[in-house]
Order: structure tokens, then C-alpha cells, then sequence
């Protein structure tokens, strides 16, 4: 209450004193500034990802070889590893799950690879603690070929509602001479006619900005092409991580609770990239308020993989309620400093060295839209120790390919 007459009293004067015309100015830049704000006014009607959600998906250790006994053991170990415990709920089966349709054109998983069908998966998963998700695509088939979802929204929205399914990946594989804003927004309506609600995820890979208008259609969407497992290469039809990071720019206004950029799943732990390099890669996801979407094989994790994935600090600057992404806020050559500002007021800070030599990063409190003059106590995220107290910016030596995760609090 105190709150709201706070804020009148604030927007009062202008409006007395400009007359009407101001008034709808004023009204069209509160608009604006709510949705360049990533206002939760903004956001999907379903209630859902009001911080970035967290899981494992098949697809990118595992391509089409998904069964039954491999989403079942996934989801024992993530519910005894410390994966669960760590914030990671959704339980992801990417393409190939699926087969045909029936004659009535009901979506049929495949038997011989899902013995017990699909809902005994999803009871399977529930019953660990955890969440179905499931994939379809806007197509008329999925990228690997599988039926796609064009023209049966409404019907598999139902069948995925009486499955138990809590998350759907959607794709952009063989779609209809439509816009991806009429494709995903048919989708999002059969998901809501259904009663049950799942976090709609947009996989159309940036191709129409779906950050313009997947705020109030999807939970999240795609930014990029499909990630690869390596540093900075590109392929065919994917690129390394450090590639999703760059087309991030710019887009971080958009998002926000219950909408937001998805850059791709992790690669963590899948073998194309050292651990320091790995650690860097989850560090910059946790910064930009990525999903975090585990893709290797969590049943067989070494202990720094493990390590990397679970870390509680970086984790809750990922998950931090504020729901800003961050931004990178000095770039010196191959020297870069990326900051998120979290719900206490403090920073999280990366000093990230994308060079081939150790380099010195610095941070300025200017650059964090703090006074130079006061003193912040900075926490080494990673270390989760106390580095001690700074006035006006705070340095390091970075390793190549390395980053050091910072807390800055004025
Ligand atoms: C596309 C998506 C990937 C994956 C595959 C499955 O390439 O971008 O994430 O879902 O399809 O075929």
C-alpha cells in the first residue's frame, strides 16, 4: 500500500502539470519501458519458468538413441547425484521418441523403443521427483523426420496433457508458409486449451526474432542455431558455444520471469572442451539467465563435471528472482567483463579471457552503475570465499579461457 502511493505521488506531477497529451506520452513510455523490462505483465499466461528453467535434455549427447532404460536411468541418477537437488527438474526427451499416428491421427510413440509407452515414462520421472518434458515440432516432421506436430496442435496438446508431460521443446523443422509468431502461437493455444500447464519452449533457432513477440506465445525461445561441442568452431548446421554467447548481445532487455533468451543447452561434460573451458561455459550461461539444460550423460559424470553443474552459487545467480539477464559491460580485445544485477542489489561479475595468454580484467564500479568511491566486499563464486573489501574496481589475473565469478556488494 505504501508502495503504490509512493509510486503515484512519484508519476503525479507529470501528469497534472502536462495535461492530457503528456498523459498518453507518458502512458505509451510506460508501455515501452515495460516491455523493454521484461515486465511479468508481459509474460505467458501459464504461470511457469518464473526463473530460467533447469533440466536435461537427450538430444545433445544422445541424438535419436533414446529409449525407455536410458530415460529411466537418467532420471534414478539425477534424483540421487545431486542433479535434482541442484535446482535440475525437467526431464527432457528430444526428437525420435515417436513413430506415426494412429488411424484417428493420434501421435504414437515407438513401441519397441518405449516398451511401456510414453505415460508410464512421464509416471516414471514424476515418480522420481522430477518433470516430463517432451518435443514435437512446428513441421510437418520433426528435423529427424519424425511426425511433427502442423495441423494436430490441438490434439497433441491433449495427448500430451493426459501423459503428465510438463515441458514442451517445440521445433522448426518443415514448417508451413507461416510466420513462426502464427506457427508457436497455435501451439500455445492448444497447450492452454488443454488444462494442463507446461512450459512452452520455442525452437525456431532466431529465425523470426522470436524475442519480439515470444514473451506472451512462449516460456522461452531459441536465439541461435544448435549448439556445438567445441570452443568457437562452426559446422554445418551448429557452432561453439562462444558463437550463442556473441548473439546474445543486445537481446537481454527481453527477457525476464517467465520469458526468456535460450541459447542452447549445455555442453558440459561432453567432451569437446577442457573443464576450465566448460566452467567458463556454464559460467556465462549462469550470467545471461540461460536456461540450464544438461546435456551429457549425468549417470556417468567425473567429479568436476559434476562439480561444475551442481555449483549452488552460480546456480542462484542463474535463478536469482530479479530475472535480469546480464550484460557485458567492457570488452578490451579478447578481455571482457560480463555483470548481472541480482534482487539484493549486488553484481554477479565475470572476468572472462576468450585469449590464448593470461590477461589482467578489471572491473570498475562505474561500470556496475555503482559510485567509485564506495567500498564493495567482492566473493569469489567459484572458491566461495571472500576476496575482501575494494573502493572503485576490483582485478585479476585470468588464465586463458578462463573466467573468475565474482559477487560485488557495495
Ligand atoms: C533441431 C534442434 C535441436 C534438436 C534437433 C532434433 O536441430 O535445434 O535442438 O532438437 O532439431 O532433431
Amino acid at each position: 500500500m505504501s508502495g503504490k502511493s509512493k509510486n503515484m505521488s512519484q508519476h503525479q506531477p507529470l501528469f497534472c502539470t502536462a495535461g492530457r497529451l503528456r498523459s498518453g506520452v507518458v502512458l505509451l513510455l510506460w508501455v515501452w519501458g515495460t516491455v523493454f523490462h521484461g515486465s511479468a505483465a508481459w509474460a505467458l499466461d501459464n504461470g511457469l519458468a518464473l526463473t530460467p528453467p533447469m533440466g536435461w535434455n537427450s538430444w545433445n549427447k544422445f541424438g535419436c538413441d533414446v529409449n525407455e532404460p536410458l530415460l529411466e536411468s537418467v532420471a534414478d541418477a539425477m534424483a540421487t547425484n545431486g542433479m535434482r537437488d541442484a535446482g535440475y527438474q525437467y526431464v527432457i526427451i528430444d526428437d525420435c521418441w515417436q513413430v506415426g499416428r494412429d488411424a484417428s491421427g493420434n501421435i504414437i510413440g515407438d513401441p519397441q523403443r518405449f516398451p511401456s509407452g510414453i505415460k508410464a515414462l512421464a509416471d516414471y520421472i514424476h515418480s522420481r521427483g522430477l518433470k516430463f518434458g517432451i518435443y514435437s515440432c512446428a513441421g510437418t516432421n520433426t528435423c529427424a523426420g519424425r511426425p511433427g506436430g502442423l495441423f494436430h496442435e490441438e490434439q497433441d496438446a491433449k495427448t500430451y496433457a493426459a501423459w503428465g508431460v510438463d515441458y514442451l521443446k517445440y521445433d522448426w523443422c518443415n514448417h508451413a508458409n507461416e510466420t513462426g509468431e502464427q506457427a508457436y502461437s497455435r501451439m500455445h493455444d492448444a497447450l492452454l486449451r488443454s488444462g494442463r500447464p507446461m512450459v512452452f519452449s520455442i525452437c525456431e533457432w532466431g529465425q523470426n526474432k522470436p524475442w519480439l513477440w515470444g514473451a506472451t506465445v512462449g516460456n522461452l525461445w531459441r536465439t541461435t542455431g544448435d549448439i556445438y561441442d567445441c570452443w568457437d568452431c562452426t559446422e554445418k548446421w551448429s557452432s561453439g558455444w562462444l558463437h550463442n554467447l556473441d548473439s546474445q548481445a543486445g537481446l537481454a532487455a527481453y527477457a525476464g520471469p517467465g520469458h526468456w533468451n535460450d541459447p542452447d543447452m549445455l555442453e558440459v561434460g561432453n567432451g569437446g572442451m577442457t573443464d576450465m573451458e566448460y566452467k567458463a561455459h556454464f559460467s556465462l550461461w549462469c550470467i545471461i539467465a540461460a536456461p540450464l539444460i544438461a546435456g551429457n550423460d549425468v549417470r556417468d559424470m567425473r567429479p568436476a563435471i559434476k562439480k561444475i553443474l551442481t555449483n549452488k552459487e552460480l546456480i542462484a545467480v542463474d535463478q536469482d528472482p530479479l530475472g535480469e539477464q546480464g550484460v557485458r559491460v567492457r570488452k578490451n580485445g579478447d578481455a571482457e567483463v560480463w555483470a548481472k544485477r541480482l534482487a539484493d542489489g549486488s553484481r554477479a561479475v565475470v572476468l572472462f579471457n576468450r585469449g590464448t595468454a593470461p590477461a589482467e580484467i578489471s572491473v570498475a564500479w562505474e561500470d556496475l552503475g555503482y559510485p567509485g568511491h564506495l567500498k564493495a566486499a567482492v566473493r569469489d563464486l567459484w572458491t566461495e570465499r571472500k576476496l575482501g573489501k575494494f573502493k572503485n574496481k576490483f582485478g585479476a589475473t585470468i588464465a586463458p579461457h578462463d573466467v573468475l565469478v565474482v559477487n560485488v556488494m557495495p
